[in-house]
């Protein structure tokens, strides 16, 4: 009696062992409803974009350890790309990171869509700019636009490499997953490995872990639509885009990259953002 018990009290303590926080550092539409669907099913408290009436990227930046979004919940994505991910390492020193990605015309399409839709519903031409009825702004879908979307992923994804490849540690705690072109099988395998629950453990060698670190026999294309609310792109967006990554000149051979960094050698470019294309 007394042995059951006291086993009994062990699982439930390890039921109840606080896990490390996974914080996915990717932009919207990049498989964040597909993610946080997983985690929940894994048992995660997931906060996807707001929880608890707050945007947890938003508390990262005002350094709220103590906001109910950041207290509450142990699994965070959406708008990842706009956190303060070195604080997240200060605050959590044992969390993990993910950057979740996918390939940049996808991506592009994705996005496009979502402000064509929004767009459209407020009764304004499905491209452009300004859209004065719609009463939240954000919706442009301009070929300005789109070219500050693919430049600032980019130097948000270079920021991302060199602040997690900085340190053994680090390397340990941080995978790139692409939610759409590898399969769900090898996705599994570095989101396993990077919640490990034992981060001493399965320590790797590799530089930072991307989808190439998985055997490639499971790097088969992803078979499920990478976010529910994805699949439905009218092919007019898909040529559309296509036409705008041509006339920013972004070179076709990158069209199916995950990081997007390469893109930029091509594209006519200001000194500032030259310099995200300077390797350390
Ligand atoms: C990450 O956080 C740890 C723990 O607070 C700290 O020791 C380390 O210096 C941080 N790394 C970077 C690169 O800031
Ligand atoms: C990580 O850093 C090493 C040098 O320490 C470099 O060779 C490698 O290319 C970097 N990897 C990435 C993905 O930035
Ligand atoms: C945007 O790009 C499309 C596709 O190349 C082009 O047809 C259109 O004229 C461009 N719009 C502007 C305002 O440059």
């Amino acid at each position: 009696m007394r042995r059951a018990l006291h086993l009994s009290s062990l699982f439930f303590a390890a039921l109840t062992a606080a896990r490390d926080k996974v914080f996915f550092l990717g932009p919207m539409k990049t498989g964040t409803t597909s993610l946080s669907k997983l985690f929940t099913e894994r048992g995660y408290k997931t906060c996807h974009g707001e929880c608890a009436g707050e945007t947890w990227s938003t508390m990262t930046h005002a350094h709220k350890a103590d906001s109910k979004s950041l207290r509450d919940h142990d699994a965070f994505m959406d708008h990842g790309d706009h956190t303060d991910f070195e604080w997240l390492n200060q605050t959590y020193p044992t969390a993990r990171f993910v950057l979740n990605t996918r390939s940049l015309r996808n991506w592009v399409v994705s996005k496009a869509d979502h402000m064509r839709r929004k767009r459209v519903s407020a009764g304004c031409p499905p491209w452009g700019s300004d859209c004065a009825k719609d009463p939240h702004g954000f919706v442009s879908n301009s070929n300005t636009t789109i070219r500050r979307w693919i430049i600032s992923q980019a130097e948000h994804q270079r920021r991302v490499l060199d602040f997690f490849n900085g340190s053994r540690s680090l390397r340990n705690r941080f995978v790139v997953v692409d939610v759409e072109g590898q399969s769900a099988r090898s996705l599994n395998l570095l989101l396993d490995w990077v919640t490990r629950s034992d981060v001493s453990t399965r320590k790797t060698t590799d530089p930072v872990r991307t989808p190439k670190s998985v055997p490639l026999s499971h790097a088969v294309h992803h078979t499920e639509a990478p976010d529910a609310n994805s699949n439905a792109h009218s092919s007019d967006t898909r040529t559309r885009v296509t036409d705008v990554l041509r006339s920013l000149r972004v070179p076709a051979s990158c069209w199916e990259d995950t990081l997007y960094f390469g893109c930029l050698k091509g594209m006519t470019l200001t000194r500032s953002e030259k310099d995200i294309l300077c390797e350390k």
